[in-house]
């Protein structure tokens, strides 16, 4: 049996500020807490809303430039599932650096290797001027065949890879998440209410896609 079987981590990765660790506190608690950034991960077990009774550890990354490439070392091998949490309200503001952090992730060696879930989670949709899960998608898509046509020019090694990276989709076409060799899920959700901080947040389509890995 291959690794799939061992690993059993979720974690929690984005840019600063998208909302990873409230969602943490929602899906392990249910409740809203104040946050500060992190600098250092949290974890817990979470049990999978299924029938199997599935059990995974969940992993609150920091997204703070400095610390996320090096805390995504540190787990990425473990993972069987990954959530990108992405801050709806203000994607248009972030694009860029979404898609930048995003391609790392998906052209890492390890990370293709193994080939975990990837959630992406369009937090914050209790704010009125997030961008819908299908927007951020196509963007997403648009951002990264950019991304990948400047890298490559840049980079190119004569075996096609380069320094521990692999080429994104597939050559030759425009660069769709269908193309590659996981399984990416987009779905919105909102770790906070709208009706401020006694509310319920919404994650049921996150915990969904958790519950199916
Ligand atoms: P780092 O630890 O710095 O990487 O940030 P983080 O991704 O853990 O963000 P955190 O969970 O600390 O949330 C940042 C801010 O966004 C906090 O003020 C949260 O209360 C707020 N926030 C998180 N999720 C939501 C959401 O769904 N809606 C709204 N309106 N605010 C949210
Ligand atoms: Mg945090």
């Amino acid at each position: 049996l291959g690794g799939q079987t061992t690993r059993s981590a979720v974690l929690l990765v984005g840019l600063c500020d998208s909302g990873k660790t409230l969602l943490f506190s929602r899906l392990l608690l249910g409740k809203f807490k104040r946050t500060q950034t992190s600098i250092t991960e949290s974890s817990a077990v979470y049990k999978a809303k299924n029938e199997r009774g599935t059990s995974w550890t969940l992993i609150d990354l920091p997204g703070h430039e400095s610390l996320r490439l090096q805390f995504l070392d540190r787990f990425k091998g473990s993972a069987r599932a990954i959530v990108f949490v992405i801050d709806s309200a203000i994607f248009q503001k972030e694009v860029r650096d979404v898609a930048e952090f995003l391609y790392f992730l998906l052209t890492d060696s390890v990370i293709s290797k193994n080939a975990p879930t990837v959630v992406v989670a369009c937090n914050k949709q209790d704010i009125t001027m997030a961008k819908s899960a299908k927007l951020i998608q196509q963007q997403l898509e648009k951002e990264l065949n950019t991304l990948r046509v400047t890298r490559s020019a840049a980079l190119t090694s004569q075996d096609g890879s380069v320094g521990g990276s692999v080429h994104l989709g597939k050559k030759g076409k425009d660069f769709e998440f269908s193309q590659l060799p996981m399984r990416v899920e987009f779905v919105e959700c909102s770790a906070r209410s709208s009706k401020g901080e006694d509310g319920e947040g919404d994650t049921e389509a996150l915990e969904k896609s958790l519950a199916r890995l």
